[in-house]
């Protein structure tokens, strides 16, 4: 009676819940139509239009004068403009412009911080923690908002398994079902629970889509797959923003099978709007539109925005064509009203929405900025977040932790480096010092100062050698060495993709000469990809990965050295033996003739190479600890699931380790025969557990017939009858495996 009693008034308080946001979408709706019967074409068309201001740079020149087009009225949002004071000049001027007083909307790229960075996306992923990740969205919304932006360009949810791409530092990996988790919990941490709040903002989900599979891993470059890959690979993390009611979409630069995204209807009408019913509005990335004349299927600037209008842009950033060229397509009747209408119907709705009609400045104050910004609440949450994203590839002989009486020499071009650690797409981070350096982190554990030295020994990149005697000579009297070496923050990101992705420079050359010392040598890696590390796995006694760890990312990276922090991080993406083998990753199909390793009895004639194992260096959801785990007890509910029914995954996992640590137990699943070919595994559960040295957890999944559906021979999305195997552990080479039969 209790339990019926309470469901009850679950229901009653959702349905009520429900029916007041069906009053307020009706309020809104209201409003805008009240607003928009009044709108003139050229006030509706520049609802679809937006301008880059004169902040961060990022993209090509266009020359368009934006303060002029604000003036004329001819503009519905500006990006790049950042801070209180610039933004409430910029609205001001918007409004004094503005017939109908329609606000205009900023966007930023807020990735990974605001003025408080957090590390790069890629290192957040290797967190594999939820809450976390949700938690630095949910700080980076508060600064943003504080400084007078409503709009975020993120999150970039494009899976990638090419690390030649610069910009698999901004996504979540190679993995479609983390990828989606960490995606849904970064819309959930930019939006908050009520978009009116004026400590959120609006996200945006990109880039729509499969830009991170660009051929050969440079930028911008073709991709071509099939819908079923697209559709079980690529689009899901998109999906999951939708679930999670993100309120914008951005268009990507490539195209997929000759279509170019920002002119594919198929993917913006059919897909986006129509099958997942998405309800807010798509921006364009940068000058994506005036791109479709190189692409080769706009004739000129008229047919490119003729085909983004009626393939569903609703609004271009950057480029001009929809405000140069709407009004003439209209008359001519290659646009319709309606399109134009529905492009600006939305865009009204999310500038509604963030309550820009109510107050334009959405409480933004210099005051309010001041106190937001970088405040002791937001530093501890972004230390927070590096120290669970720290991720140990190796330790021999335990050489880490640290200990306070042992002398370290710290060398390496990043040792006190506090402009490359904050990482690429940093916002508005500070650049000039205000981050905390290894140096500055380990000085504040190590008060000796007799015990530590600090040299850099090289560059990043560049050959010069006069630095590194002194740094051998330091290291020489040392007991341990920590090289902190890495890519340049500007070597990922955005249009820098690398056709080598070794250690630059040389900084390899450089950890020979350590290791000729005869010391143990702890190499710190600070980088936006997977690199090519096998020299220094078989070279180096300790890697931690600890990707580009933010504002904090020193005091982390100190914490994790002297094992106050216990790394539990675990690989979103494969670090492949050399370039050779990429792509690769985890979940790849069988093929006809699998390669099953030395122990293979046919050698010859399998899928291998004659030079290298096919396995990479360090698997997807690997990482070590400064414990160990056992995994024992894999058992399942039953040996049969029925379709539409569920089965229950236990296994016990014990700390056999001197440390209390997190440990991620992720849970993979191989449907091994469908009317297509299926993956080797796929990832279909994880949960990060804290278990104290000593202590054994009994960690419970539910597998549901959802996990095991996919696009069969027919492009119907269903699950198969047949056998299943199940595998558990602390990475996806985990051997405690299951089966079990689906049945009809
Ligand atoms: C850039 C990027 C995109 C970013 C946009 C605005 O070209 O591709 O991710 O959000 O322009 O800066």
């Amino acid at each position: 009676m209790r339990y019926n009693k309470t469901l009850l008034l679950l229901l009653a308080c959702s349905m009520s819940l429900f029916a007041q946001k069906a009053k307020d979408n009706t309020k809104r709706d209201q409003f805008i139509s009240g607003l928009m019967a009044k709108m003139t074409i050229d006030e509706k068309i520049a609802q679809t239009v937006q301008y880059t201001a004169d902040g961060t740079v990022t993209g090509p020149k266009t020359g368009i004068n934006y303060i002029d087009e604000i003036k004329r009225g001819n503009v519905g949002s500006i990006l790049n403009a950042t801070g209180v004071k610039y933004t409430r000049e910029l609205q001001k001027l918007n409004l004094d412009n503005s017939r109908l007083k329609i606000p205009l909307i900023f966007g930023h790229d807020v990735i990974h911080g605001f003025r408080t960075i957090f590390p790069i996306t890629l290192g957040e992923a290797a967190s594999w923690d939820l809450s976390a990740v949700e938690l630095s969205a949910r700080v980076a919304a508060r600064e943003a908002a504080a400084a007078g932006v409503h709009w975020t360009f993120a999150p970039m949810v494009d899976i990638s398994r090419d690390p030649r791409w610069g910009r698999v530092s901004e996504g979540s990996g190679e993995d479609t079902y983390l990828g989606s988790k960490m995606a849904f919990a970064r819309v959930r941490g930019f939006q908050g629970h009520d978009l009116m709040s004026t400590d959120v903002i609006l996200a945006c989900t990109k880039h729509f889509a499969a830009y991170g599979a660009a051929e050969a891993g440079r930028d911008y470059n073709t991709v071509d797959m099939s819908e079923r890959v697209l559709r079980e690979t690529y689009l899901p993390p998109f999906k999951a923003t939708v679930d999670a009611g993100v309120g914008s979409f951005m268009t990507s630069f490539n195209e997929i099978a000759g279509v170019p995204a920002t002119a594919s209807k198929f993917l913006l009408r059919d897909i986006l709007k129509k099958e997942w019913g998405f309800k807010g509005f798509v921006v364009t990335d940068y000058t994506a539109i005036n791109e479709l004349i190189p692409h080769g299927v706009a004739r000129d600037s008229a047919h490119a925005g003729e085909l983004a209008m009626v393939a569903g842009v609703d609004m271009e950033m950057v480029g001009g064509i929809y405000m140069k060229n709407l009004k003439k397509l209209l008359a001519e009747k290659r646009v319709t009203e309606a399109q134009i209408n529905d492009a600006c119907r939305r865009v009204l709705e999310a500038k509604y929405d963030l309550g820009l009609f109510t107050d334009p400045y959405r409480q933004s104050s210099e005051q309010r900025e001041k106190a937001e910004l970088t405040k002791k609440e937001n530093l501890d949450a972004a230390l927070m977040v590096a120290n669970k994203s720290m991720v140990l590839l190796k330790n021999s002989n335990n050489v880490l932790p640290l200990r306070k009486e042992q002398k370290v020499a710290f060398v390496g071009p990043l040792v006190s480096d506090e402009h490359n650690i904050i990482g690429s797409w940093a916002a508005t981070g500070d650049r000039s010092g205000f981050a905390v350096s290894v140096q500055e982190g380990v000085n504040k554990i190590v008060t000796d100062k007799n015990k530590v030295t600090f040299d850099k020994g090289v560059e990043i990149v560049d050959s010069r050698r006069d630095m590194m005697q002194a740094a051998l000579n330091n290291a020489r009297k040392a007991d341990v060495i920590v090289a902190v070496m890495g890519e340049f923050e500007n070597m990922t990101g955005e249009a820098a993709s690398r056709t080598n992705i070794d250690l630059p420079g040389i900084q390899k050359e450089f950890l020979a000469e350590l290791k000729k010392l005869g010391k143990p040598v702890v190499l710190v890696l600070m980088n936006g990809r997977p690199l090519t590390l096998t020299w220094e796995n078989d070279n180096m006694d300790a890697i931690l990965e600890a990707w580009y760890p933010g504002t904090m990312g020193g005091d982390a990276i100190a914490q994790t050295l002297y094992g106050i922090n216990n790394p539990s991080g675990k690989l979103p993406m494969t670090f492949p033996r050399n370039i050779g083998q990429i792509p690769l990753y985890y979940n790849h199909k069988n093929t006809g003739r699998p390669y099953l390793g030395p122990s293979d009895p046919e050698q010859k004639y399998k899928s291998r190479y004659i030079d290298v194992d096919n396995s990479p260096l360090y698997p997807f959801g690997y990482g070590l600890s400064y414990s160990t785990f056992s995994y024992s007890n894999l058992k399942l509910s039953s040996a049969k699931m029925q379709m539409n029914g569920k089965l229950k995954v236990s296994v016990d996992v014990t700390n056999t380790g001197n440390y209390d640590g997190e440990e991620v137990i992720q849970l993979y699943v191989r449907d091994v025969v469908g009317s297509v070919t299926r993956p080797v595994k796929e990832l279909k559960g994880f949960k990060k557990l804290l278990i104290k040295k000593g202590q054994k957890q009994t960690v419970d999944f539910e597998l549901t017939t959802e996990d095991l559906k996919f696009y069969n021979i027919d492009m119907k999305f269903v699950a198969e009858p047949g056998d299943f195997e199940v595998f558990v552990g602390g990475s996806s080479d985990a051997i405690l495996k299951d089966k079990f039969e689906l049945v009809k």
